[in-house]
């Protein structure tokens, strides 16, 4: 299990998304169960409405990611190479349809990878933007008072396990998932401290799938705001009973995500 996940989370930051990825599955693309959530994707999802989640980003390798400041993208680990200039990433935000004439295109500038990332936990990085974007951030929860309830997901990752990549960005909701029992599912290979799980424990149905990773999981603070608490990160196929998603715990990193961010805004 261990190995698998590590091979799924390395082919991933390769880019080669979805297919490759699935490939590597030992028989289960079309033998998954769609469970009682059908719909389109995000798994189990509907499209969001134009303007509804303005931070999404779309970015090139096939990842997704969220506008932490106008010009600073936040997204998994495992979608960079490493740290250091990249001008190689395209950055599209601003439309749910990546097609659209209003999306707005930039390119990286620099890539800092979360300090010590080794393809366990710690899976966040930031992406330097060649230029700000106009368009509202999306704050980090910074305590853990947020890690429950329900979530929001969304991206433009495949709409099923082993489906394809979607042009309009797809959302849905899924509870938290407590510790023990995502612990529990995964045969002991979660972070607790470091990653955060939410799906249909029992049933399944909704989830992020390949492609969504680097996205955010998000809810409403107590202010009623937009709060990111999560970072797509990885899953024993998509959607499956029994196999939550997991996040990055973005409470646990928020002081590094800070630190790191101003230390990019100097560059
Ligand atoms: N690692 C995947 C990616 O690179 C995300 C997988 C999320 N899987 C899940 N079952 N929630 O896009």
């Amino acid at each position: 299990m261990r190995n698998f996940l590590t091979v799924l989370k390395r082919t991933l930051a390769v880019g080669a998304v979805a297919l490759a990825a699935v490939s590597l599955q030992p028989g289960t693309a079309l033998a998954s169960d769609p469970g009682p959530h059908p719909g389109p994707s995000v798994v189990g999802g509907t499209t969001a409405q134009q303007g509804e989640f303005p931070w999404m980003v779309r970015l090139s390798m096939g990842c997704g990611g969220s506008l932490y400041t106008q010009q600073i993208v936040l997204t998994a680990a495992h979608c960079v190479n490493g740290t250091g200039a990249n001008t190689s990433i395209t950055a599209t935000a601003g439309a749910v349809d990546l097609n659209s004439s209003q999306a707005v295109k930039v390119k990286s500038t620099y890539v800092l990878q979360a300090p010590g990332y080794n393809g366990t936990g710690k899976d966040w990085a930031l992406i330097k933007l060649a230029k700000p974007i106009n368009l509202p951030t999306l704050n980090i929860a910074d305590t853990t008072a947020y890690n429950n309830g329900t979530f929001t997901i969304a991206g433009w990752g495949a709409d099923r396990e082993g489906g394809s990549q979607q042009r309009q960005l797809r959302k849905a909701t899924v509870p938290y998932v407590d510790d023990t029992a995502c612990q529990r599912a995964y045969g002991g290979s979660l972070t607790p401290g470091e990653e955060i799980c939410a799906g249909y424990l029992q049933t399944g149905g909704v989830d992020t799938c390949q492609g969504d990773s680097g996205g955010p999981m998000f809810r409403k603070d107590n202010a009623g705001a937009w709060i990111q608490v999560g970072v797509v990160s990885w899953g024993q196929g998509c959607a499956r009973p029994g196999y939550p998603g997991v996040y990055t715990e973005v409470s646990t990193f928020a002081a590094s995500i800070k630190s790191a961010a101003a230390g990019l805004g100097r560059r």
